[in-house]
């Protein structure tokens, strides 16, 4: 969709809709007054009548309103004032535009209400209309696209640097739109589809469209060389080949140091012998929503041209039972010359992983930070709504925090401590691959950490909020916009 602003005053506005946000309370709001003169008190009569709460969310679509040249006015709920937030906005437009979107209009003008914060509250705004509007239906045979989609959504703005920061509002929220929506495309597909090759060949498309993005691609014979022994265990048991998938997004200063993001990419994750039970397993090609996640934020960082070095290294592999895949008791040597013995090969996400931390090294990151579907204890832990943070440095995990509050895409810090450490020993090897059935989350985590001690380095684990099961089953494209926002907000390209 095309996003925009819109500086005509309210009554005199040509739109087929004019969306009309209404506070709860005695005092609906200065545009809904402004907009009753007009039409000498219809509006206030409609409130009257009580069919239309103002509850956040709530609509009401007017016709033949008097005194203005929109063709229909859609009243929008915003709920109480105090509670004004980009995210409570967002998800009334998100209601609007689905109504919208199932009726005749083809283009609206939204008012937006009073706030010091008009670049949050759009900018969220048009992620949410954009994510109402998602379908994914790649995969159907027999689609009947809307007759009439929405295809306009303006923001009515007054005076220049309102309507400046409408634009750029407007133009970040698609970006990171477009980006969740990459993710979502290639997390929803299915594992015969979505394939490490799969996404490697994705990733090279990236790279063709923007001039900006250098992508590589090791193969199994690459990876070989470097000792990815870790890694190169967990494909073994696949009949698809591994591939490591490195994008290098150049924004910045040529020498200043990325950002590193590693995104765990199991195409399938069947369990290997260690096999899974039948219940959902389809939803474990959900298992590289962590790579995709590196794809949609590198989108969005070059749509939006951003100032900064950023890095994608996606480890992507099967795991599968096979005659030759990984056995419980295997010990493997990871690129860091590090034993591994293999308890459970189920705990694949971190084999894959570490070989690809330990490659990260060679940018010399300022800050790498690794998305990964790693534990279903995190789910157990966190629910659905919260992604699980583990850090070596505070300060890095207080800006990975941060940035999910200010996006809603939220995350809660576990401690990683160091007694959790000794639940890795192994009688066999350096370390084993999982630590027993108590605090799975960190346990994974201070795996991840024996790779991580050359730099800063958080780990998000998003089991539980990258996508829904159920009903609604599909990608939810998070932490796309935590990612994106936390690199923005490091190369000051906002300050929200
Ligand atoms: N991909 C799974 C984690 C997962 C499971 C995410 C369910 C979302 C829903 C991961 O590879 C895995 O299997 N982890 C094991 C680790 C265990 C063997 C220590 C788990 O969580 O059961
Ligand atoms: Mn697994
Ligand atoms: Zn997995």
């Amino acid at each position: 969709m095309n996003y925009s602003s819109k500086t005509a005053d309210l009554s005199s506005l040509k739109t087929a809709c004019l969306v009309l946000g209404v506070f709860k309370g005695n005092k609906p709001g200065n545009q809904f007054d402004l907009l009753d003169t007009a039409g000498d008190g219809q509006l206030k009569r409609v409130l009257r009548k009580n069919d239309f709460s103002a509850d956040s969310g709530c609509t009401q679509l007017l016709y033949e309103v008097s005194g203005i040249k929109a063709d229909r006015i859609l009243l929008l709920g915003l709920g109480s004032p105090k509670d004004l937030n980009s995210r409570n906005f967002a998800s009334a437009v998100s209601k609007a535009t689905s109504l919208l979107q199932s009726s005749n209009v083809t283009e609206a003008v939204f008012t937006l209400p009073e706030t010091e914060d008009t670049y949050s509250l759009v900018r969220e705004a048009v992620i949410s209309a954009e994510e109402a509007v998602y379908r994914f239906d790649q995969c159907k045979s027999d689609v009947t696209p809307p007759k009439r989609p929405l295809r306009r959504i303006a923001f009515q703005a007054t005076g220049r640097k309102l309507v400046n920061t409408v634009n750029k509002a407007c133009s970040h929220g698609l970006a990171i739109a477009n980006g969740n929506a990459l993710a979502k495309d290639l997390s929803n597909l299915p594992g015969n589809i979505c394939t490490p090759t799969y996404l490697a060949d994705e990733a090279k498309k990236l790279g063709r469209g923007n001039r900006k993005l250098k992508v590589s691609i090791l193969e199994e014979k690459d990876m070989q060389k470097l000792g990815m022994g870790s890694l190169l265990s967990v494909s073994r048991g696949s009949r698809q080949p591994a591939k490591l998938i490195v994008m290098e997004y150049k924004g910045g200063k040529a020498g200043s140091k990325p950002v590193a993001l590693v995104g765990k990419g199991l195409t399938f994750d069947a369990g290997g012998i260690s096999i899974k039970p039948a219940a959902a397993m389809d939803e474990m090609k959900y298992d590289m929503c962590g790579a995709a996640s590196v794809f949609g934020t590198l989108s969005a960082c070059a749509e939006m041209e951003l100032p900064i070095n950023v890095v994608g290294v996606v480890p992507s592999s099967e795991n599968m039972p096979d005659g030759d895949a990984n056995k419980p008791g295997d010990i493997v040597t990871s690129m860091s010359g590090l034993t591994i013995e293999i308890l459970n090969t189920d705990a694949e996400g971190r084999l894959i992983l570490c070989d690809a931390l330990t490659y990260t090294e060679r940018f010399e990151p300022a800050a790498v930070i690794d998305i990964a579907t790693l534990t279903g204890a995190c789910i157990v832990a966190l629910g659905h709504h919260t992604s699980g943070l583990l850090a070596n440095d505070d300060k890095l995990a207080d800006e990975v925090l941060s940035a999910g509050e200010a996006t809603g895409d939220r995350a809660w810090r576990l401690p990683m401590f160091d007694e959790y450490q000794t639940l890795l020993n192994s009688n066999f090897a350096d370390i084993a691959n999982i630590g027993g059935r108590s605090a799975g989350t960190i346990t994974a985590a201070c795996f991840l950490s024996r790779f991580t001690k050359s730099f800063n380095w958080a780990h998000l684990d998003v089991a539980g909020t990258a996508w829904k099961s159920g009903s609604d089953k599909g990608a939810t494209g998070r932490p796309v916009p935590l990612l994106t926002q936390f690199l923005m907000k490091r190369c000051k390209v906002t300050d929200q």
